[in-house]
């Protein structure tokens, strides 16, 4: 789908000028073995027909388009979930390659890095950020409906022993693990890694929890959403107040919209990714590839441009320009596609 194009103008120097733009989010999959409620639907997954994914030639044309024509030199793998992908270490190796990358780093669940973590890391991978919103084996189950805590520890030990720089992703959500998020920055008191809060965002067909029971209570954006999403909503200055004291911290690698502090004393750090009560957009620096060659301007939902045709040609670096000046002063309330297809 395009949307038209907005009124303000492009510029050299702001969020609309393909300059400003450092990373490259490449979603590989859009299928994924956990079903995070605040991801996608339960029941009525429709994955993407197998055919309709980009193949690895043509992700490397259009991320080589990405650095050789606009400097782009940050890249992300994420998904659904990228591990799942056929080939995915011959991908990163592929993309490693690239020269003028200068980070290349992959957003997962985690449930296969115990085994993927080392040859992850020989292929040429920087550094991963894993998804994890509870420390509780029980709870974790819940939200993804079917992970494996375990599985996931074991995952980020074996990162951090490969040598790979971790993140982890907490989705904050009132009522159902704001009671963790202290023992969560207590992780980075003495493990070098970012634990960064995400404010829940509304994206697409999730499904919301009510706090008590976990419940899912209705699809995003539908019949009563916004009291829903009101409840299950959690902003950084309430987060903040269950974590306690925090210092000013260096800013992290990448170039991404976590602001970071520190326990006092912490060896990592603790972040915030506040995109719902202080929206990033007016420094936003990054486009987005779908995983079927879909190029977006927005997370949430601003014009996007459809790569697939221009695959072959030099037109290519042209519509990452076109793409840019699409994006939006200020992401809408609601995105227009669900999260597992878009990658975060
Ligand atoms: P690094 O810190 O470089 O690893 O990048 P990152 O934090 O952008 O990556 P990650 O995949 O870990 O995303 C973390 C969270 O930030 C996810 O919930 C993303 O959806 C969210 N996020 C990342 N970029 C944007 C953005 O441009 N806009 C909004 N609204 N959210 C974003
Ligand atoms: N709101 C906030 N973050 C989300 N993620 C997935 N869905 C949402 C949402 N609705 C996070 C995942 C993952 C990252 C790519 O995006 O937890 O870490
Ligand atoms: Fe899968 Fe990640 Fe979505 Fe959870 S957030 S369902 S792990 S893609």
């Amino acid at each position: 789908m395009r949307l038209p194009l907005l009124d303000t103008p492009n510029t050299d120097t702001g969020p609309r000028s393909i300059a400003a733009v450092r990373m490259l989010r490449v979603s590989v999959t859009d299928r994924c073995n956990f079903r995070c409620g605040y991801c996608m639907p339960a029941d009525g997954v429709r994955w993407l027909p197998k055919n309709e994914l980009l193949d690895f030639e043509e992700i490397e044309t259009v991320v080589r388009t990405a650095v050789d024509a606009h400097g782009i030199d940050h890249v992300k793998l994420t998904g659904g979930e990228p591990t799942l992908r056929p080939g995915i270490i011959e991908l990163v190796s592929r993309l490693r390659r690239v020269p003028g990358i200068t980070d290349l780093s992959m957003t997962t669940n985690g449930f296969a890095l115990a085994d993927l973590a080392e040859p992850l890391r020989a292929a040429g991978l920087d550094r991963i950020t894993v998804s994890i919103d509870s420390l509780d084996p029980e709870k974790f189950r819940r939200i993804t409906r079917t992970g494996d805590l375990s599985k996931v520890r074991a995952g980020i030990d074996a990162a951090l022993m490969a040598g790979l720089r971790v993140k982890l992703n907490v989705v904050a959500m009132r009522g159902v693990n704001d009671d963790e998020f202290a023992d969560f920055a207590e992780l980075t008191r003495s493990t070098p890694m970012t634990v960064r809060f995400i404010e829940y965002m509304p994206l697409g067909d999730s499904a919301f929890y009510d706090g008590a029971g976990m419940d899912e209570i209705g699809p995003a954006g539908g019949c009563g959403a916004p009291r829903n999403y009101g409840d299950v909503f959690i902003a950084e200055g309430d987060i903040r107040a269950r974590i306690g004291d925090l210092e000013p911290a260096d800013p992290d690698a990448g170039v991404g919209p976590a602001i970071v502090w520190r326990l006092p004393g912490g060896i990592g750090k603790v972040g915030f990714i506040s995109a719902m009560s202080a929206p990033f957009c007016s420094t936003c620096n990054r486009l987005r590839l779908t995983a079927t060659g879909v190029l977006r301007s927005c997370l949430f939902d601003g014009g996007e441009v459809d790569l697939r045709p221009l695959l072959p040609t030099r037109d290519l670096a042209d519509a990452f320009v076109e793409c840019v000046a699409m994006k939006p002063d200020t992401h809408s309330q609601r995105g227009n596609e669900q999260m597992s297809r878009i990658g975060g």
